[in-house]
């Protein structure tokens, strides 16, 4: 049985890869080589229940809680609900408010619907009007999140419409230099699938998998064929770097999410 251990918070000191922004969990940032690369666009992708939006709470919270603006925008999901939701995490979204926005658009959809202003209800889950929203109201923002954009594919008819969408949304993010980060979904029954539409992966920077379930074999390579984790996450892929290539077991608990794997591979 290997020896499975958390990585140390303190480590000696090493020269990580400048203009990076940290993913806001310190074991994830050491398999990343550094984290995210500054002002790239950053896929988690994961069935439901698997901790996307927790992944992309604890990035901006924990960014917030040094400084960085960052700002996170819900879909679909109610926004109070994250906020409770985190705090059984350990995070209080109230304390890091000053750095973090919260952009509730299931809150706005109702909004304009109710004032039936020139808005109908689903255009705010239109790709260009999401991008419009964002110039106006994350200017000053280094971190970005949308959760997920899977509604968004919803006002396309075809995929190559939504494809050439998500791109102008990624040109979008980079001119306004933020770092940022998408959720989609993946199948649980689907073990080999990256992403939902199969588009997302292609135009994202980064990719990281997570997975949920029982897991017949051992993934990891590392793991005795009698570990039964519930849950592993994966770099599939950094532009313009090298990461850690297998799976490591990750749990949520209430002191947020945490990375276990053999000390090797926090290099
Ligand atoms: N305090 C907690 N302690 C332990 N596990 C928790 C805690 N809070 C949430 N979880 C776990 O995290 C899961 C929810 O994570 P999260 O909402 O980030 O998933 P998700 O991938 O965003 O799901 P969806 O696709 O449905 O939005 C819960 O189903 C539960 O398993
Ligand atoms: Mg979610």
């Amino acid at each position: 049985m290997p020896i499975i251990t958390h990585a140390p918070k303190k480590r000696k000191k090493k020269t990580m890869h400048t203009g990076r922004v940290s993913t806001g969990i310190h074991e994830y940032d050491l398999l990343m080589n550094g984290g995210f690369f500054k002002d790239t666009l950053n896929l988690i992708s994961g069935p439901s229940g698997s901790g996307k939006t927790l992944f992309c709470m604890t990035y901006l919270y924990n960014n917030a809680l040094k400084g960085k603006n960052g700002a996170y925008i819900t879909i679909e999901e109610d926004a109070d609900q994250i906020r409770t939701n985190c705090l059984s995490l350990g995070m209080d979204i109230a304390k890091a408010e000053e750095h973090l926005l919260i952009m509730d658009i299931p809150k706005l959809r109702k909004f304009y619907t109710n004032k039936e202003e020139i808005y109908d209800e689903n255009s705010l889950l239109d790709v260009d009007n999401l991008i419009d929203l964002i110039k106006r109201n994350c200017q000053n923002m280094e971190l970005l999140v949308i959760d997920s954009i899977v509604p968004l594919s919803m006002r396309y008819k075809y995929v190559n419409e939504f494809r050439t969408a998500l791109f102008r949304l990624k040109l979008a993010l980079k001119e306004l230099g933020v770092t940022a980060v998408i959720t989609t979904e993946t199948k649980p029954g689907q073990p080999e699938a990256i992403s939902k539409f199969d588009i997302e992966d292609f135009i994202s920077d980064s990719v990281t998998i997570l997975k949920m379930g029982e897991f017949e074999k051992d993934i990891t390579n590392w793991y005795s064929d009698k570990h039964f984790s519930e849950r592993f996450m994966r770099i599939h892929k950094l532009r313009g770097s090298d990461h850690v290539k297998s799976y490591v077991e990750y749990r949520i608990t209430s002191d947020g999410i945490k990375i276990f794997a053999p000390s090797s591979l926090f290099r």
